[in-house]
């Protein structure tokens, strides 16, 4: 063997690889973030070897330490990463083989790197699915704060941004906590698909070495080994999965973000951004910018970015494992990164900004939002037809437009000449509060429902 040849497999290389090929094979850069997760799973195996007799206790509980101590090089920083050794995987071994000697070759009996990679990044990506579902917690922890105090405080709805009826504040934040409770559901359901263990695996066809892969599947948590072990190596649905749940939640904080970087606008002044989450201007000295809002209606262009690219390198992929499946890891990290980041950053902002109930208020009455309440009232009082009423609503809709009201300043007479039953009665639904209060069908924004609502959420995630 030559010297230069990698000491992991170079028993039938007669020279070492050339710069550009090692440049282009080595993920240590990357995949080091697997460090915890590597050592888990190699230390799950380790025992299970010892335990059906492969190899002795001994050499099991040597292996098991020198690995603890191996993470705890990495974790304190004193871990010297080699890209040589490519990968996490064989920078732990070739560690674990300097600390411990003999026995260290003796890990990786009955598995391989495939199987290997394919638990670790499983481990890694079950922990994100756990973390994005607290965070989505949090961030609807905070909305059902601002829900609850402005429960009742009215705002205009829009259908394509314009207005269209009175809606609760605390309906608007409620159907964000709908969505992220989807969103919560999703990495749930994920996890659950994921959680089979593919170490045993190996290469890709078995062992012959008489394993455990039950005992290795329960040691680290999973419910079960997975049942073919081609497909163990070759699988990154996991990931995949991740990275959908994660773009629909990353769309979903799309849109928020964009509602608050509309709303803290000089012309809505819905709501006031907290310093903690704005930025000044260097140039105009009375800005103040939404720029972690803008940045979370951006990150969905990283998160699904890395969707489109894990779809786009594992499709065409012969069974089983081959190199691209390298390509995994990068884009997942980043776009795990991005969206936990995105969760924190939302959560602050939605905690900390204050609401102009009356700017609110204001708008709400604006843009004849009780049109609607105008001509149902025609319909429940005056028996008409729900488009003749549409039509008469129209009308009066004109009118005021063109005398520069709002609806209800239009005089009872004025009203009469649209149409002969309409009686002073009309006035009553014509205010904003009483419009929002009759909206009392299920899921509808009346407060009394939305109420409602709140309290069935904040029992959820008590
Ligand atoms: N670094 C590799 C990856 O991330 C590990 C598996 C390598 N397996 C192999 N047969 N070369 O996919």
């Amino acid at each position: 063997m030559n010297d230069d040849a990698n000491k992991m497999w170079g028993g039938r290389f007669a020279a070492g690889p050339d710069a550009i090929m090692e440049a282009i094979n080595a993920s240590i850069s990357f995949d080091q973030r697997l460090a915890r997760q590597d050592i888990q799973g190699s230390r799950a195996h380790a025992a299970m070897l010892a335990a059906t007799g492969i190899i002795t206790h001994n050499d099991a509980e040597a292996i098991g330490e020198g690995l603890l101590t191996v993470l705890s090089e990495i974790e304190t920083g004193t871990f010297a990463f080699s890209t040589a050794l490519e990968d996490i995987h064989m920078n732990v071994e070739a560690r674990l083989k300097e600390l411990i000697g003999e026995p260290a070759g003796r890990l990786h009996t009955g598995r391989s790197r495939n199987d290997q990679v394919a638990t670790d990044f499983r481990l890694w990506v079950r922990e994100q699915c756990d973390a994005a579902i607290s965070s989505i917690q949090a961030l609807q922890k905070a909305l059902l704060g601002q829900a609850e105090v402005g429960a009742d405080w009215v705002m205009p709805g829009f259908t394509h941004l314009q207005t269209a009826q009175p809606v609760t504040w605390g309906h608007h934040m409620m159907a964000y906590v709908e969505m992220l409770g989807r969103d919560a559901s999703r990495f749930a359901d994920a996890r659950a698909r994921m959680n089979e263990c593919p170490l045993g695996a190996a290469a890709l066809a078995g062992t012959s070495f008489p394993i455990d892969r039950d005992a290795t599947a329960k040691a680290l948590g999973f419910d079960r080994p997975s049942a073919n072990s081609l497909d163990a190596v070759a699988d990154r649905d996991f990931a995949l999965e991740f990275l959908s749940a994660s773009s629909i939640t990353a769309m979903h904080l799309s849109r928020l973000a964009e509602e608050l970087v509309i709303w803290s606008s000089a012309q809505f002044r819905f709501v006031s951004m907290s310093d903690r989450f704005s930025t000044g201007s260097s140039i105009m000295p009375q800005k103040k910018n939404p720029d972690a809002a803008e940045l979370v209606r951006a990150k969905i262009g990283r998160i699904l970015g890395a969707t489109v690219g894990l779809f786009t390198v594992m499709k065409g992929l012969p069974l089983a494992y081959s190199k691209d499946m390298q390509e995994d890891k990068q884009q997942v990290f980043d776009a795990a990164d991005s969206l936990m980041l995105s969760l924190a950053a939302m959560e602050g902002m939605v905690s900390d900004m204050s609401v102009n109930e009356s700017a609110l208020r204001v708008a709400a009455a604006s843009g004849f939002s009780t049109a609607t309440d105008l001509a149902d009232w025609l319909v429940r009082e005056a028996g008409l037809p729900f488009r003749d009423a549409h039509h008469v609503t129209g009308s009066l809709v004109a009118m005021a437009e063109e005398q520069g009201k709002d609806l209800p300043d239009l005089t009872l007479d004025q009203m009469k000449s649209a149409h002969v039953a309409i009686t002073e009665g009309v006035f009553d639904v014509l205010g904003v509060d009483n419009s929002v209060k009759s909206r009392t069908s299920y899921g509808g924004t009346a407060p009394e429902r939305v109420r409602e609502q709140i309290a069935l959420w904040k029992g959820r995630l008590a």
